[in-house]
């Protein structure tokens, strides 16, 4: 069996970890292109709930090999801590490997991160970042003075790269942010100690994929964040800063787009998004509050309340032509159980005028007013159904519709936050 890519079709949270867990069974590999430890994908099995934020959530499949490419950046405490929390909880740990192309996030991102975003602040131009150094730690990446997982392995030349970034780095935190300089000799006893700690995981993690892609086994690309998150293509600057489309799943780990087979897109049966920037959807009243109440609408990885709102098949459309999405997931449909209309926003209007697409400028989409369409809701409930028939008229309608406005099928329906609460209607392998 090829590749097979799972993405976020919306503003990230959108249930990937509980999908890609429920679609790993029969998954030789489970790899991670993009992202860090701002993602949080929840996982629900019989031994309880599981919070993942580096680690493929595929480590609960024992037999399988869970891969962090290229594309990611890691934290090595927080890996670290993750895999003492799995540990802890007897996962048995499998293979689990981290490419040695993967760039550290390092104490000198967070600290930025966290003052780059006061600034913004003060200038009313906060980005919300979950304060990981994931945006300083790729900004390094793209002007090539990053330090990556192998050379945490290369303990002299490592002391050359360290002072010679750390100086710049210090001089930005000192004489810009006002903030207090790193200690060179802590950073690099610190990167030492994660050297050794880390060793058994770092190592080119191409042959692995590619042998297995040859060998026609089953790898699963499991993707972080979601398409309006995507530096390029989200709503940017209000965005993250790796690729969290389709293309990222290839650049992120080495491997041929002639490898994926197909592309499941993940979306919430509503819209929920953490942090600043444009949401036509938004709902500023008792429905919203309802929505977040009911469905705990609360981030995995920082705690913040996630703003909810309507379905926006306007944002949805875009991002199924974006990666081509050829198997929709509608998660989360049992939050909307009881809530009657369902409304679904069509198309977008500015200054009275219907627009074409999705807007590009920020502006523009922060001054569209989404047009709504609206469904009768179901009284029956859908929670943890598990046949299509099984669904009250008014939720097939809503799918169904969902479908035609989105311009792709939807294959799985989830229902639940457990592994069987999910209805599937096609299968992707
Ligand atoms: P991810 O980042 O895309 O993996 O999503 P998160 O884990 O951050 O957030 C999704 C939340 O929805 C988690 O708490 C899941 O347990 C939960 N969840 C996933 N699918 C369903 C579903 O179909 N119904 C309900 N009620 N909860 C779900
Ligand atoms: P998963 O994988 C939802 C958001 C942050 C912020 C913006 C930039 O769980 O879906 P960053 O720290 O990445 O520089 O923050 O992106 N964000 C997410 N929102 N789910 C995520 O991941 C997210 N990862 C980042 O809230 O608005
Ligand atoms: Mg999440």
């Amino acid at each position: 069996m090829p590749a097979y890519a799972i993405i976020g079709g919306q503003w990230g949270d959108e249930g990937k970890g509980k999908i890609v867990d429920f679609l790993s069974e029969k998954a030789h590999v489970i790899a991670r292109f993009n992202g860090g430890n701002n993602a949080g994908h929840t996982v629900i099995t019989d031994a309880g709930e599981f919070k993942f934020h580096l680690i493929p959530v595929g480590i609960l499949r024992p037999e399988s090999i869970c891969i962090i490419g290229n594309g990611v950046v890691v934290n090595p405490d927080s890996f670290l801590a993750e895999i003492s929390g799995l540990q802890s909880r007897s996962v048995q740990m499998g293979h689990l490997f981290i490419s040695d192309k993967t760039h550290v996030i390092m104490p000198y991102h967070t600290l930025l991160d966290t003052l780059e975003e006061k600034i913004r602040a003060d200038g009313g131009r906060a980005i919300g970042t979950t304060g990981m150094g994931i945006g300083p730690a790729y900004m390094d990446k793209v002007a090539r003075i990053g330090i990556r997982m192998g050379d945490l392995l290369d303990e002299n030349e490592l002391l050359s790269k360290l002072s010679f970034v750390l100086e710049q780095k210090n001089a930005l935190i000192t004489k810009i942010y006002g903030g207090e300089p790193i200690s060179l000799e802590d950073t690099y006893e610190k990167c030492m100690n994660w050297g050794r700690e880390l060793k058994p995981f770092i190592r080119s993690v191409e042959p692995i994929l590619q042998d297995a892609l040859v060998r026609d086994q089953c790898v699963i690309l499991e993707g972080a964040q979601g398409a309006m998150l995507d530096l390029d293509h989200g709503t940017y600057p209000y965005v993250t800063s790796s690729s969290s489309t389709v293309g990222g799943a290839c650049t992120g780990l080495g491997i041929s787009p002639r490898h994926i087979k197909e592309i499941a897109g993940v979306y919430k049966a509503y819209t929920t998004r953490v942090g600043s920037g444009p949401l036509p959807t938004e709902l500023h009243d008792e429905v919203g509050e309802f929505i977040r109440n009911k469905a705990w609408e609360y981030g995995t990885t920082t705690g913040r309340p996630r703003r909810c709102g309507w379905f926006d098949a306007v944002a949805a459309r875009y991002s199924v032509v974006l990666n081509d999405v050829t198997s929709g997931v509608l998660t989360r449909l049992d939050v909307l159980d009881g809530i009657s209309p369902v409304k679904v926003c069509v198309a977008y209007r500015v200054n009275g005028e219907i627009i074409d697409g999705f807007p590009t400028n920020t502006t523009v989409l922060e001054a569209c007013e989404p047009v709504y369409e609206d469904l009768p809701g179901w009284e029956q409930p859908t929670a943890s159904a598990r046949r299509f028939a099984d669904l009250p008229q008014e939720a097939v309608n809503y799918v169904n519709r969902l479908e035609e406005l989105m311009g792709c099928p939807i294959d799985i329906i989830s229902t639940g936050p457990g592994r069987d609460e999910s209805i599937v209607r096609r299968s992707m392998f």
